[in-house]
């Protein structure tokens, strides 16, 4: 802990991030690239993957099911992360994909994932992305509500196919963490009241052109304790249970994602319980099962560098850095933590004192860290890192005031690489027409 606040200490923060070291010559190292080189060449802002870590924690997660001897299917996330690289690197490790849009099909498909190994999920699909799953054949598309199961069949129909489907149930389980990341509440938007589900299965067996393989639950994201995953597990075990003694047949559970991380001080479960869980909870069920994990594989692979613009003392300090809400909108959006190093090697020795870390945007929450203990010595020009970024970071970026989307390079085994050039501020124009009435010529 720091002697300035009970925040963790930058010490704190490099030694319980393996893929971190500081060394006297360039300072912070990514995976053992040195961040200085990559911002020299990249630019700031910039977004880092590290291709070893997310490879590592790809297996530690297999690991932890495989000790269980729990077979179970792993689709990423790919809304926390959804760039071509990451998608291939998962696709090596074995993991399929859990997709909220046809737009992160055509990603999917286009990074090699196979159709079989893709699980489409998310209230208001539209017609033509059901249409388009339908027509791929992918593995199971979670339906959100009833209109969409009778809307799927009708689809299907058209195809002269049958869709796998499975309800995604609303369990009514509070995820115990921020409310706006919580989705298995009674209220929620998502799923199928739990209440409806079993007769609704019931009745769908009759459709023709649906084929309803099992049940689906998303309860939240960074989810920090095992009892509400048990909760929502056991309710969805009882359903099962439920459908089958009505004569119809459950061959999947898609168990939905929610692994929380450690960001500031937060006691992050392994997924050793998530893995204990699920085995306690639907193991002897004998159904397929899955999971849709997202922050918990890619959060920790991720880093934003940006570089200082100014600093600017006052009550409080602030410094003002070239990141900013819309390329990081957590900390706006949910008041999110991540802790923040500087990259200087003399910056990890220096007399330290609390700043604000802000963005340049004009928007009062542009605000990354608030009394953040950070070197007294920073100024225009030092460079820091903005940890944990790897998850719900780049994909949630927008351009507001212009601010095109940032680089971003992958780091794997002491090689880099930028794999998405900085967009430029004539890339945003370009795609804007003037209707020819407003201009001059014009009549
Ligand atoms: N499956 C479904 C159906 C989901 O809706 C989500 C996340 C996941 C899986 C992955 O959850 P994870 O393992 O990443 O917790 N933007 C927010 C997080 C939104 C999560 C939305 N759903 C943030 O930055 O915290």
């Amino acid at each position: 802990m720091n002697a300035l606040s009970s925040e963790p200490t930058l010490n704190d923060l490099l030694t319980s991030r393996p893929p971190l070291e500081v060394n006297a010559r360039d300072g912070l190292l990514f995976e053992g690239v040195p961040l200085h080189v990559i911002a020299a060449v990249a630019g700031t802002p910039c977004w880092i993957t590290g291709a070893g870590t997310l490879r590592r924690r790809a297996n530690a997660l297999k690991a932890a099911f495989e000790a269980r001897n729990l077979p179970v299917h792993f689709h990423f996330a790919m809304k926390s992360q959804d760039h071509q690289a990451t998608l291939t690197i998962l696709r090596e490790c074995g993991y399929g994909v859990d997709i909220v849009s046809g737009g992160e099909m055509t990603r999917a498909l286009h990074a090699g994932i196979k159709p079989n190994g893709i699980v489409f999920s998310g209230v208001g699909k539209s017609d033509l992305e059901l249409r388009a799953a339908v027509e791929h054949g992918i593995r199971q598309i979670n339906v959100e509500s009833v209109e969409e199961l009778y809307r799927l069949n009708d689809i299907a129909q058209a195809c002269g196919k049958i869709a796998p489907a499975a309800l995604r149930v609303n369990p009514d389980v509070d995820a115990q963490t921020h409310d706006k990341i919580s989705t298995g509440r009674a209220g929620d938007k998502f799923g199928i009241e739990h209440r409806r589900a079993v007769k609704l299965y019931a009745e769908a067996a009759a459709l023709e052109h649906v084929e309803l393989v099992g049940l689906a639950v998303h309860l939240g994201s960074q989810m920090l304790t095992a009892e509400p995953f048990r909760q929502g597990y056991s309710r969805l075990a009882d359903m099962v249970r439920e459908i089958r003694a009505l004569g119809h047949t459950v061959k999947t559970v898609d168990c939905g994602g929610g692994l929380g991380i450690r960001y500031q001080d937060e006691i992050a479960p392994p997924p050793e319980m998530l893995a204990g869980v699920i085995a306690e909870s639907l193991g002897d069920l004998g159904v397929e099962l899955s999971i849709e994990p997202g922050r918990w594989l890619s959060a920790p692979t991720g880093i934003l560098l940006s570089r200082v613009i100014e600093t600017k003392a006052g009550n409080p300090d602030f410094v003002v850095i070239d990141a900013a809400m819309n390329d990081l909108a957590r900390p706006a959006l949910y008041d999110s933590w991540h802790g923040i190093l500087p990259v200087a090697p003399a910056a990890f020795n220096d007399a330290l004192k609390p700043w604000d870390v802000v963005g340049p945007v004009c928007e009062s929450s542009d605000i990354f860290a608030k009394d953040r203990v950070l070197p007294a010595s920073l100024k225009r020009g030092d460079l820091v890192a903005l940890l944990d970024t790897g998850a719900y970071g780049s994909v949630m970026s927008s351009t507001y005031n212009s601010r095109p989307f940032a680089a971003q390079v992958l780091v794997d085994n002491g090689r880099w690489e930028i794999i998405r050039q900085r967009q430029s501020v004539q890339d945003l124009i370009a795609a804007e027409t003037i209707p020819d009435w407003l201009l001059p010529a014009h009549g």
